[in-house]
């Protein structure tokens, strides 16, 4: 076993959809997992499933992110390495109207964390950012120099906690911080026991398709045909859960060099339509998706899909696999599962 392998980890959020996955592939590389978690948008079953998945224990710590006294409990009870922060709201028409609730949720949270790292002099740190930071982006593929520009309470969060971790180094080089910036992740682990698992009406295309499939919904709104695509509907880089949290390991290795900041775009650098990633999903599960085309939802933008040369040469990481399998592996979680984590 190598040095890192025996490394504890830290993961905010490990309940939820990618910090699931995230503790499977931690677990199976070898490193200790302690997760902290206020089940806000997810329940304990996840890592019961993580730890059927992998065979291998790990410490569940049920608390917030902004309880400082139990951020403090866990850098004393544990020797942390490093941290892998998911812990965040993400659902983009709830920020619009609850704004303080996100602000206080996802910059207070971090602010708290980052506060008991230094005090544990834990300087390692991974931070799930989204493209949503690029905004309107003016061209396609986005590379990590775009122009930056949150268009909403939840885009603005997470621009604004990039900028905090951005000063944190300059004041203190002796940090090593990832940022990477999301672009759509889909899909589910390849045993169908843990997988994207919304609480409510899903706001996201894969999951909202997924539910229709299985008969939860009865059809799928199309948000828009008349933009400048080729079938004209939306366009994003969906990209495969397991690429995403793999993704996460080449960054810790890739800090382990040196201390840096170091900003990732994880997509694939495909785009699909809403109708193509209708189509494959109809392949993936064998059942004919309803659906209706209704008018564009607002703060949309046409067209979404990484330049992921970056993270090529700099982490050697790239993502493996494709849509098909994306919507094949979505749709094992979600017909095993129909109703999650409550089946
Ligand atoms: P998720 O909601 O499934 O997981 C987030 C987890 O954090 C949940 O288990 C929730 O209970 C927990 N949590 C929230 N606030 C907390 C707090 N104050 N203290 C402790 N735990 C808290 O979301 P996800 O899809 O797994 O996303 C993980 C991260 O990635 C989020 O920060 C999200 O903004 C970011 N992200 C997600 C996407 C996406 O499409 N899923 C895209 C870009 C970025
Ligand atoms: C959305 C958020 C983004 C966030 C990301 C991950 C908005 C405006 N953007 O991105 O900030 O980081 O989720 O959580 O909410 N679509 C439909 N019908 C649906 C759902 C979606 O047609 O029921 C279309 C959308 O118009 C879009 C595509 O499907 O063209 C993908 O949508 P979605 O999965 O919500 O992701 P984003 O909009 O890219």
């Amino acid at each position: 076993m190598s040095i890192q392998q025996k490394q504890t980890i830290l993961v905010t959020g490990g309940c939820g959809y990618i910090g699931s996955h995230m503790c499977v592939e931690l677990l199976s590389a070898g490193y200790d997992v302690v997760v902290l978690d206020n089940l806000s948008n997810s329940s304990a079953a996840s890592i019961e499933a993580v730890q059927r998945i992998t065979q291998k224990p790990l410490t569940f710590v049920q608390g917030d992110i902004r309880d400082a006294n139990c951020l403090q409990a866990i850098f004393t009870n544990h020797d942390i390495q490093a941290v892998l922060h998911f812990a965040g709201l993400k659902a983009v028409g709830e920020s619009t109207e609850l704004p303080v609730k996100y602000y206080d949720n996802n910059m207070n949270g971090t602010l708290r964390l980052v506060e008991a790292m230094t005090t544990a002099s834990c300087k390692t740190l991974v931070f799930s950012s989204s493209a949503t930071v690029y905004g309107l982006p003016d061209k396609m593929p986005i590379t990590e120099d775009a122009d930056t520009g949150a268009t909403n309470p939840y885009g603005r969060t997470k621009l604004m906690v990039e900028e905090v971790l951005k000063d944190l180094y300059t004041a203190d080089p002796t940090w090593r911080i990832s940022l990477l910036r999301y672009f759509n992740p889909v899909g589910a682990h390849a045993t169908g026991e843990i997988g994207e698992d919304p609480n409510d009406i899903p706001n996201n295309l894969m999951p909202f398709i997924a539910q229709v499939a299985v008969g939860r919904r009865d059809k799928l709104s199309v948000y828009g045909d008349d933009y400048p695509t080729p079938d004209g509907t939306g366009v994003r880089d969906y990209i495969h859960v397991v690429d995403l949290v793999r993704g996460h390991m080449k960054a810790l290795e890739f800090l382990q060099d040196e201390p840096k900041l170091a900003i990732h775009n994880l997509g694939t650098g495909n785009g699909y339509s809403v109708l193509e990633a209708v189509q494959a999903f109809e392949r993936a599960c064998g059942i004919t998706i309803p659906y209706q085309i209704t008018g564009r939802r607002p703060g949309d933008v046409a067209v979404s899909y990484a330049d992921p040369t970056k993270a090529k040469e700099e982490l050697g990481w790239e993502a493996q696999y494709n849509l098909d399998r994306m919507c094949e592996d979505a749709w094992r979680w979600q017909s095993q599962y129909p109703n999650g984590f409550n089946t």
